[in-house]
């Protein structure tokens, strides 16, 4: 008996010594967050979230791309953790946000606001890593026309708010338009996201926009002599992108992901991929491996809902990159300040 009970103690100290290891790492694991983590501590949090994001998505639509590339910023640089909403401090140093590719971050207004309905409610329980994951869900839901509706995935919540953002590490984390495919891989891989996660994730560029620096050079000077982008569909880019961006555009000039419909969630993306038409290099480059190619083209053909099944699922496995829990995070008060 008591042999068993001291191979029973041993056997539990190796399981919890392995998952710590695991939490450790910066890769996906599902085990510490749940849905509905609020349910008992902040009943209302999912609505007060929802409530403040359709506010400003029925006044402005546009307000979904920059919530959801918020979500996915944050979680690529040390994890979900509320990073990316941090302001520098002297103390600190330049933050996330003060990064050369956080170009036209946005959004922040919406996080606050909703932090600021929650403080009321139930002050000090819900971070603010957890609210730009919601945020950007529901967000999304709207933008795919579930404005009253459902929500198109269920996100897991207890995530704790880090106190480090650091602008090195945005540069060194978040993925360059300009990558190739191997680099996107390694990238994702590191963060524990597999080359269909990014092949879906890609799919946001569904919505939104970007500034002409972010791919001008694959109009004009691709490496450097004077060339074009050839994995480019050459009369897109002279009937719509150099057109758009000039060779001496202007640096506040943006121009559709997907042109005409940079708000609506849904497929466009794909069938643009699949014509060469992809905004970046980075999209582009999905064609240059034959699973991410496979997923592009039956992307494009797929229905909305087995996208947004597709989407929802990869949208939790990146919300689970590094999460913190237990003594490393706190509860933010503000989510521009560590408490
Ligand atoms: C695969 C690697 C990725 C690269 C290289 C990349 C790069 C970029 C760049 C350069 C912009 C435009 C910035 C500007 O010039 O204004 C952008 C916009 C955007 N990205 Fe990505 N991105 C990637 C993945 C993702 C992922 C995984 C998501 C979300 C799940 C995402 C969501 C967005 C959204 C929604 C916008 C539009 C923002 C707006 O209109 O304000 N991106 N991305
Ligand atoms: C954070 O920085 C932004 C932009 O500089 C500023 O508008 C905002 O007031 C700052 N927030 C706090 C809490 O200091
Ligand atoms: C992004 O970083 C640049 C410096 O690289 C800074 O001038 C700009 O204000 C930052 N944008 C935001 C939204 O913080
Ligand atoms: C093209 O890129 C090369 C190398 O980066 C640079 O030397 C050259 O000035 C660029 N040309 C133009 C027109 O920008
Ligand atoms: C545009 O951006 C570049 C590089 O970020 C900068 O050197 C240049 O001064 C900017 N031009 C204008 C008109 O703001």
């Amino acid at each position: 008996m008591q042999q068993l009970l001291a191979m029973k103690l041993i056997l539990t100290t190796l399981v919890v010594a392995v998952l710590a290891l695991s939490a450790g790492t910066a890769t996906a694991t599902c085990d510490t967050l749940t849905v509905g983590h609020y349910r008992q501590s902040c009943r209302a949090a999912e609505t007060i979230v929802r409530d403040t994001v359709k506010l400003y998505f029925s006044k402005d639509q546009t307000v979904t791309a920059p919530l959801l590339r918020l979500h996915f910023h944050d979680c690529f640089v040390r994890g979900c953790d509320g990073s990316v909403l941090l302001n520098a401090t002297a103390a600190s140093g330049p933050a996330e946000k003060d990064a050369m590719p956080n170009q036209s971050l946005d959004g922040f207004y919406v996080i606050d606001a909703a932090k600021a309905a929650l403080e009321k409610e139930c002050p000090g329980v819900v971070s603010c890593a957890d609210i730009l994951a919601l945020a950007a869900r529901d967000a999304v839901s709207m933008a795919a026309g579930n404005i009253n509706g459902a929500s198109l995935w269920q996100v897991p919540t207890g995530r704790l708010d880090g106190r480090v953002s650091s602008a090195a590490e945005a540069v060194a984390n978040l993925p360059s338009s300009f990558a190739d495919f191997a680099k996107l891989k390694e990238q994702f891989g590191s963060k524990g996201l597999n080359v269909q996660d990014l092949a879906i994730l890609s799919g946001a560029h569904a919505i939104g926009n970007s500034h002409c620096v972010s791919f001008a050079k694959r109009l004009y000077n691709f490496t450097g002599k004077g060339d074009a982008d050839p994995t480019l569909d050459r009369a897109y880019a002279a009937a719509v992108l150099r057109a758009a961006c000039p060779p001496r555009f202007d640096n506040a000039t943006t121009v559709e992901m997907v042109p005409g419909s940079s708000t609506t969630f849904d497929t466009d993306y794909y069938r643009l991929v699949a014509s060469r038409r992809g905004l970046f290099h980075s999209d582009q480059a999905l064609l240059q491996d034959r699973e991410a190619a496979a997923t592009v083209r039956v992307m494009a053909r797929s229905s909305r809902q087995a996208f947004f099944r597709r989407f929802g699922v990869s949208m939790v496995r990146m919300g689970n990159v590094g999460v913190l829990t237990g003594a490393a995070g706190e509860i933010r008060k503000n989510c521009a300040l560590i408490n």
